[in-house]
């Protein structure tokens, strides 16, 4: 009789040590995944930190992983950084990462990394095509060439979005779009956005959301500029961003939002 509890005992013992580990795992594996491009600084970087802090597991990408010091430094704190390199421009580093990743779901596949191009070689008269060709590739074609190397990962996800970080400068309407200058920079995000309107109205079937956020205007030397009042901080936009595409889903997919939620101007 007492051999007969005493293996009831282990058994039990054992049975809740199962299910507890099952639970444990079944934790591991439900935290969402959100892989960024440009998280080696400015506002990428702290959406990466955003992320980590809040448990998620981060693919932070960056183009010169050894050189990233202050995603480095993210990573080591928290063990659900992993730090990837991605040059948006490289198709055959973008389909080298998208194998290796292969089957993992992304709940929030972030397209951040941009580059203004020099404004000197944006004045018309002597405009600079071939800066021009490099502005078009980071800023239009890796965010697509990215979103269709990685869309099964988004559509197995819980999540399903695709977010494109993008700026009022490139819509029709709105009052800095509707200055001179820049006309690589502006134009690009136009693209952007049109190519994120495609994919939102292709991919609303399938469940995934697909939108814009426009980060605000944010001290990080973007193109050179310098500090100057009314700006915010990296940290501000990256905080205020993250609750955006939170609170982003089909219904508002296509959509350019502020990293207040409120919806830009086309
Ligand atoms: N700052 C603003 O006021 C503002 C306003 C509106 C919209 N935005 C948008 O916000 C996003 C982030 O801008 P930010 O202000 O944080 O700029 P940033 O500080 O200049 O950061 C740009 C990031 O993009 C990366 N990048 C550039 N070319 C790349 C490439 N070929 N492959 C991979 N990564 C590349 C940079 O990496 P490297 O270090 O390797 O160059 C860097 O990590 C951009 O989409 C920008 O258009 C910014």
């Amino acid at each position: 009789m007492k051999n007969q509890s005493s293996v009831f005992v282990t058994m039990t013992t054992v049975i809740s040590l199962v299910l507890g580990a099952l639970a444990l795992s079944s934790m591991t594996v439900a935290a969402e995944t959100v892989l960024i491009t440009g998280s080696n600084r400015g506002i990428g970087l702290e959406l990466a930190r955003v992320y980590a802090e809040r448990g998620w597991n981060v693919i932070a990408t960056c183009r010169t992983p050894s050189q990233a010091t202050d995603l480095q430094a993210i990573a080591a704190k928290h063990d659900n950084v992993t730090i990837e390199q991605l040059d948006v421009t490289d198709d055959e580093e973008i389909a080298a990462l998208a194998k290796k990743y292969e089957g993992k779901p992304i709940d929030v596949l972030l397209n951040n990394a941009a580059i203004p191009g020099d404004r000197d070689k944006q004045k018309f008269g002597s405009l600079d095509y071939d800066l021009y060709e490099k502005v078009i590739k980071v800023n239009v074609h890796g965010p697509l060439k990215i979103a269709e190397a990685f869309i099964a990962n988004v559509e197995a996800s819980d999540q399903k979005k695709i977010i494109n970080i993008s700026s009022t400068q490139g819509s029709l309407s709105s009052t800095v779009g509707n200055r001179g200058n820049s006309y690589f920079y502006k134009s690009s995000k136009s693209a952007l956005h049109m190519v994120t309107r495609i994919m939102s109205i292709e991919m609303k079937d399938r469940g995934i959301t697909v939108g814009l956020v426009s980060p605000g205007w944010v001290d990080t030397n973007f193109g050179g500029m310098p500090s100057m009042p009314g700006m915010i901080t990296p940290q501000e936009s990256a905080q205020s961003v993250v609750a955006v595409i939170d609170d982003y889903n089909l219904d508002k997919s296509g959509l350019l939002l502020s990293h207040k939620g409120e919806v830009e101007a086309w």
